[in-house]
């Protein structure tokens, strides 16, 4: 992303509305149950629901180095399971390494923007993107496209 871009969508924490600072809330209480014994990274996720519910998800490792999951996704795939039906609102990612001060936001790797755009299509609605390091500052993006241009999606697979 150039800065004009990232500039245009940097906020710090205390200028967001407070049920965001509780979305990232939630996902800083979710690095706790980060399995990352291989990489010491560590990724906490929190989706809000429209009914206002939060669920929360942090990457699981696997000696089986593929196998990991990504923290997001394990947010995103608990909320689906949410017996409530309601669409998703907005998603929190915020990570820590443990060998280093991550300053800048983390933004979400390939796979799991090709899983938030899978969401915002199946809802036919945008879903809120909050991100956080350890700085202050928050990245905000209103849906996915701009993380996810020129995307594959479901549209190419249905019948005409
Ligand atoms: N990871 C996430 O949880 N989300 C991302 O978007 C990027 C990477 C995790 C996967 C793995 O457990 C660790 O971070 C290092 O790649």
């Amino acid at each position: 992303m150039n800065n004009a871009s990232y500039n245009d969508h940097i906020f710090p924490i205390n200028s967001l509305n407070k049920a965001d600072i509780t979305l990232i809330e939630a996902a800083i209480g979710a690095l706790a149950y980060a399995y990352a014994p291989y990489s010491n990274f560590l990724v906490g996720a929190a989706v809000r629901l429209d009914n206002g519910q939060i669920v929360t998800g942090a990457n699981q490792e696997n000696a089986s180095y593929p196998l990991c999951m990504c923290g997001e996704r394990v947010a995103l795939y608990a909320a689906s399971m949410n017996g409530s039906k309601s669409d998703i609102d907005a998603l929190a990612i915020v990570a820590r390494n443990m060998s280093k001060r991550i300053e800048k936001p983390v933004p979400p790797c390939g796979a799991c923007r090709q899983v938030i755009q899978e969401y915002e299509m199946r809802q036919s609605s945008g879903i809120k993107i909050l991100l956080k390091g350890e700085s202050d500052d928050v990245l905000v993006f209103d849906n996915i496209s701009s993380l996810l241009p020129f995307s594959f999606d479901f549209s190419y697979l249905l019948p005409s």
